[in-house]
C-alpha cells in the first residue's frame, strides 16, 4: 500500500507536503510543487539491494568512546581559497554540492581543481551531461590544463556512471550537473524532484561505499522548472555556493554546510579570460578604483568567515519624482536599509521620506552583517548632506532602533585591517573601544548616530 503513496515536494526548498498548494508555505515560492513518490518508494525494485549496503553494520551500536576520532583523510587541491572553504582540503569519500547561478563559474572552478589534483597524480573523472567533450576540451585549453591527466565522460545515465566509477575507481568524480543525470527506472524527466533526489542518494551511497569523493554541480534555478540544489542540502556532506554578480568579475565561494569543517569561511576569486584567479587580499580588490572625496561613499569593515574585508558602501539620496520614493539596494538587505532610513529620520531629524535612496556594496559582494549598519547610515547621511567623509576613514558598528551604536564581534581585527591597509581613522562603537589592542591608527568611538553629524560636517 505505502508503495503507491505520493507526496508533493517544493522544487525550491525541498520540503515535503501531503497535498498540492499554489504557494509553498515554507519558502513562499509560487507554483513550485511537484508530485513525487514518497521517499524510498521511487527507487522501485532496485532500492532494497542498494539500501542494504548502506545499512550493513549499523544495527550494532558502538560506544562513543570507542569510535575512531582520527583526523579525516584530506587532499589539498592547491587552490588555497577553495581548500579553506572545504575546511582544509577534500575529504575522501565525501559528497560535495557546488551550487550557483548558471554561468557563474562552477565548471571552471571544478575543472581547475581537477587540473591541480591531476598534477598530484590523483585519478580524476569529470562527467559532464551539459557540455560535449569538444566544449570541455576547449575550456581546458583556455584554462591551460588541456595536457593534464583528467578523464572525461559525457554521460547522463546514472547506471552507466556507477559502472564506470566502480570499474575505474577514480579518487575524485565530478558530476556536472546533477540536474542532467537520470535513473532509467524513474519515469519523471531529468532535473525533476524525484530524479534529483534519487540520483543524489545513489551518488552518496557510491561515495561512501567505494570510497570516492564526489562533487556534484547544482544550478540554482529561477524559473523553477528543474529542482534546485537547496533541496539536496540535507543529503550531502558539504554545500558550497558560488556567488557573484554577473557584471562583476568577483566570485565568492561560501560554505553553507560542512560536516568536515566550519561554515564560516569564504573564498574570493576573480574571473579572468584564462580562468579563476585567487584573490588573496579581498579588501584591496573590493576598493579598486573607488571615488575619492565623493559624498555617499564610505568604507565599511566587515568580517567574512574569519577574515576582515573592507568594502565600499555607496549611497545616493535624491528628491523623489514618484508618489512612493524608490528604495533600491544591491548587495545588502533592503529591509535593513529601510529600517536605517527610518532610524535616521526619527532620531536625527533628517527628512528622507521624500527622497529616493539607493545603496550599493561595490565589487559585487553580498554582505549580511549588522556591523555594516553604521557605514550605511554614514553613507546615507553623507549623500543627503552632500558632505564626504574622510577618504581614509573606515566605519563599522551595529545601529539599533533608538539610534544607539551597538558593539560588534572582532572589532580589533577590523581595526587592524584598516591600519594594515594604510587608512588613518576608524569610526566604531564606543563599547568596543575596550577590546582594542595596541594600535597606531586614530580611533573614534561613537555611542549614538547623532555623533556622526559633527564628524561629517567637519568635511567638505
Ligand atoms: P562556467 O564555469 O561554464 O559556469 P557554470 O558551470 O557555473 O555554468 O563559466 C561560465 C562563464 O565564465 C562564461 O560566461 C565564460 C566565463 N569564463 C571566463 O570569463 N574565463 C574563463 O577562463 C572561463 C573558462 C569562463
Ligand atoms: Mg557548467
Amino acid at each position: 500500500m505505502p508503495k503507491d503513496k505520493t507526496v508533493f515536494f517544493c522544487r525550491e526548498c525541498g520540503n515535503e507536503f501531503p497535498k498540492w498548494m499554489g504557494q509553498c508555505p515554507a519558502c513562499k515560492a509560487w507554483d513550485s510543487f511537484e508530485e513525487a513518490p514518497a521517499i524510498g518508494t521511487a527507487s522501485g525494485k532496485k532500492s532494497p539491494s542498494r539500501g542494504k549496503a548502506d545499512r550493513a553494520g549499523s544495527a550494532s551500536p558502538v560506544k562513543l568512546s570507542l569510535i575512531d576520532r582520527g583526523e579525516e583523510e584530506r587532499v589539498k587541491t592547491g587552490i588555497d581559497e577553495f581548500d579553506r572553504v572545504l575546511g582544509g582540503g577534500i575529504v575522501k569519500g565525501s559528497l560535495v554540492l557546488v551550487g550557483g547561478d548558471p554561468g557563474i563559474g562552477k565548471s571552471t572552478l571544478l575543472l581547475e581543481a581537477c587540473a591541480k589534483l591531476a598534477r598530484k597524480k590523483l585519478n580524476l573523472l569529470y562527467i559532464s551531461g551539459e557540455e560535449s567533450l569538444r566544449q570541455i576540451g576547449m575550456r581546458a585549453e583556455r584554462l591551460g590544463c588541456a595536457d593534464d591527466d583528467i578523464y572525461f565522460l559525457a554521460e547522463t545515465d546514472l547506471d552507466a556512471i556507477e559502472e564506470v566509477v566502480q570499474k575505474d575507481k577514480p579518487d575524485i568524480v565530478v558530476i556536472d550537473s546533477i540536474q542532467t543525470v537520470y535513473r532509467e527506472d524513474i519515469s519523471s524527466s531529468p532535473g525533476s524532484v524525484s530524479q534529483v533526489r534519487e540520483t543524489t542518494g545513489a551518488l552518496m551511497r557510491l561515495a561512501k561505499s567505494m570510497p570516492v569523493t564526489v562533487f556534484i554541480v547544482g544550478h540554482v534555478t529561477k524559473e523553477g522548472t528543474v529542482a534546485g540544489p537547496r533541496m539536496l542540502e540535507h543529503m550531502v556532506d558539504t554545500v558550497l555556493y558560488f556567488e557573484g554578480d554577473a557584471s562583476s568579475p568577483y566570485r565568492i565561494l561560501r560554505a553553507v554546510k560542512n560536516r568536515f569543517g566550519s561554515t564560516n569561511e569564504v573564498g574570493v576569486f576573480e574571473m579572468e579570460g584564462d580562468g579563476l584567479r585567487e584573490v588573496r587580499n579581498p579588501s584591496e580588490h573590493m576598493l579598486d578604483g573607488r571615488p575619492v572625496g565623493e559624498p555617499g561613499s564610505v568604507i565599511a569593515a566587515s568580517i567574512e568567515g574569519t577574515r576582515p574585508i573592507l568594502a565600499e558602501i555607496q549611497a545616493l539620496v535624491s528628491k523623489t519624482g514618484f508618489a512612493m520614493p524608490r528604495r533600491t539596494c544591491l548587495g545588502i538587505d533592503a529591509n535593513r536599509v529601510n529600517l536605517l532610513l527610518a532610524v535616521i529620520e526619527k532620531r536625527m531629524g533628517v527628512q528622507l521620506s521624500g527622497c529616493d535612496a539607493y545603496v550599493n556594496v561595490t565589487g559585487g559582494m553580498r554582505i549580511n552583517e549588522p556591523a555594516l549598519d553604521l557605514a550605511v547610515v554614514t553613507a546615507l547621511l553623507s549623500s543627503a548632506t552632500d558632505k564626504a567623509p574622510g577618504d581614509k576613514t573606515v566605519v563599522f558598528g551595529e545601529v539599533g532602533l533608538t539610534g544607539e551604536v551597538r558593539g560588534v564581534t572582532r572589532a580589533a581585527q577590523r581595526v587592524m585591517e584598516a591600519q594594515t591597509l594604510a587608512y588613518d581613522c576608524v569610526i566604531m562603537p564606543q563599547v568596543n573601544m575596550k577590546d582594542l589592542g595596541p594600535h597606531t591608527i586614530k580611533v573614534i568611538g561613537v555611542g549614538h548616530i547623532r555623533e556622526l553629524k559633527p564628524l561629517l560636517l567637519g568635511k567638505k
